[in-house]
């Protein structure tokens, strides 16, 4: 299926030759790498920084533009990292900061960008701020955060109901020194993630430093974590249905984002990129005006059914959306808060939402697997921005086996749902765990059956995902019409979703139960499985060459 002139010497020559015009953000396809999880190099188990320096080639013969990388701060890892001690080190266990410096240099030198991920809606419980906030109830460290006295007569009640983001409770009551319950304070996620007040100009300008920390450091874009949450409704209301949400996307936010715009403005080439759960696409598009954010992951993508109406619904509404305000779309299947696609697709229920445990109900792992080579094509030619989870161009699939005492998550304990099934770490060599990972047991047990789904079995392998994703990339390069701006969708039989990107480039993706003939064209670049007698099978897509 990997036609032949794109060896794997040719895609690098390709990867020079051809600049997409405008920002590299608008349309790169960026790697999320989730550190723990991607290799070890120094055999404890955890990946760290030294194992992402030592297959950088990986990135870089996937062809891939840009490297989110998950959290790598000093952290107690209450949330795996999201619970963030400081922002200007590293984690002892993912290394050092002159470490992050070299892999962010090396990674320019390979062509690759570097995007960080900074967490502005709360600190890790032992930052220095809130352990001064705690220890001293007159400390002026106290006004950075939401302490607040209890209801009821001995202030033994929660200041409000608000259920957390993880589900569970939101507030928790301190001590005071002299041994005496005080003040509760608010945390959105788990009691180690303390929610900052972002009404204080202090915050704000720690923060505003912490984005040319990285800046200066060679970093070229950031990706901002639970960006909607930042402000509170300072009254405590209770939440009620049909109003205003009293922590859901405050207007106030988009103010903290334009000055955010003018720091990353201040360098050249640098992006915003806010991870905005948002059902209402004219409130999300708000975040993505032309003085805020540059881009925003879309989630309504990620979650949207294997069904053609739907899709088709969700691609227009996404791209309407992003048009309005001048933005690029994005296009995500997979990161590490959601179930893997692979297991997802190959469900009866293929949606995902937190509030829909489908964790257990059977899958069709095969079925799974043939649909999400068909949305590696589908995502790979929409115009805008194509993130790629780690382990996505593996193929994995979600673990859903790890025994409970391994799990780490804490959203476990409040939901009865563990994302640490798309967290395993990745299987590189081998035929059985660690696979390359680590020289010794990894932090979460890797399937056994991923022996077929090594970088090193699928190397080489043309009916492999390593290899599809790695011909896609390169073909996305290389084709003009996937630089095109726009998209014009193509008649299409019921249930086949085709469009063109310019004049000369077509994607069909049959969603129907049936075979479709293929509509006019001058040669196949790609499919995601084989054709059948020329048709394209159902949950196939195919990229095309079209006469002109
Ligand atoms: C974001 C992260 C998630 C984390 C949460 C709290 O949703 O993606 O992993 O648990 O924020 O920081």
């Amino acid at each position: 299926m990997r036609p032949d002139s794109l060896a794997q010497t040719d895609r690098k020559q390709v990867k020079v030759a051809i600049s997409a015009p405008g920002p590299w953000w608008r349309d790169a396809v960026i790697y999320q790498v989730y550190p723990r999880s991607f290799a070890d190099g120094d055999g404890d188990g955890i990946g760290d920084i030294d194992g992402i320096r030592s297959h950088l080639s990986h990135l870089a013969d996937l062809g891939v533009d840009a490297i989110w990388m998950s959290p790598w701060y000093p952290s107690p890892m209450a949330d795996a990292g999201y619970d963030v001690a400081d922002f200007r080190d590293i984690d002892p266990a993912f290394g050092t900061l002159s470490e992050a410096e070299a892999l962010i240099s090396e990674a320019h030198a390979a062509g690759i960008r570097m995007i960080v991920d900074i967490v502005p809606n709360h600190l890790s419980s032992e930052h220095v701020w809130f352990k001064k906030a705690l220890a001293d109830p007159a400390a002026p460290e106290r006004e950075l955060f939401w302490f607040r006295p209890g209801r009821g007569e001995h202030g033994d009640e929660m200041p409000t109901d608000w259920v957390g983001e993880f589900g569970g409770t939101t507030w928790t009551r301190t001590t005071d020194p002299d041994g005496t319950p005080g003040d509760w304070y608010l945390h959105l996620f788990t009691p180690e993630q303390p929610d900052l007040n972002w009404e204080h100009p202090t915050v704000r300008a720690e923060f505003e430093d912490i984005l040319r920390f990285w800046f200066d450091r060679g970093v070229d874009g950031i990706r901002i974590d639970s960006a909607a949450l930042l402000f509170k409704d300072r009254t405590l209301p209770a939440v009620v249905e049909g109003r205003p949400h009293p922590f859901h996307d405050l207007d106030e936010v988009h103010d903290v984002y334009r000055a955010w715009r003018r720091v990353s403005d201040s360098y050249p080439d640098r992006a915003l990129i806010g991870e905005v759960w948002m059902p209402e696409v004219e409130r999300f598009a708000n975040y993505l005006r032309p003085d805020e954010l540059h881009a925003a992951f879309n989630f309504d993508f990620l979650g949207c059914a294997w069904d053609p109406e739907l899709m088709r619904a969700c691609i227009d509404r996404t791209l309407d959306a992003h048009r309005a305000v001048g933005a690029p779309a994005t296009w995500v299947l997979s990161n590490h808060d959601v179930t893997r696609h692979v297991t997802r697709y190959g469900r009866t229920t293929t949606t995902f939402s937190f509030e829909n445990n489908l964790d257990g109900t059977p899958v069709d792992l095969e079925l799974g697997t043939r649909r999400a080579r068909a949305a590696a094509l589908l995502s790979l030619s929409l115009p805008g921005a194509t993130y790629v989870y780690q382990g996505e161009e593996l193929g994995l699939w979600e673990n859903e086996n790890i025994p409970v005492d391994r799990l780490q998550d804490p959203m476990y304990a409040r939901r009865g749902h563990s994302r640490d099934g798309c967290r395993v770490p990745l299987p590189w060599s081998g035929d059985e765990p660690p696979f390359g990972f680590s020289t010794a047991e990894p932090w979460l047990p890797q399937p056994a059956e991923w022996k077929d789904r090594t970088v090193q079995a699928q190397t080489g392998d043309p009916s492999s995902m390593l290899e599809l994703y790695r011909s896609a990339i390169a073909l996305r390069r290389a084709e003009g019409g996937l630089h095109e701006p726009h998209m014009t969708w193509l008649p299409g039989a019921p249930g086949v979703l085709a469009y063109a990107r310019g004049a000369a480039f077509a994607c069909v993706l049959n969603m129907s139960p049936a075979a479709v003939p293929l509509p006019a064209h001058r040669s196949v670049l790609l499919t995601s499985s084989p054709l059948d007698g020329g048709d394209l099978p159902p949950d196939t897509a195919a990229w095309l060459r079209l006469a002109t």
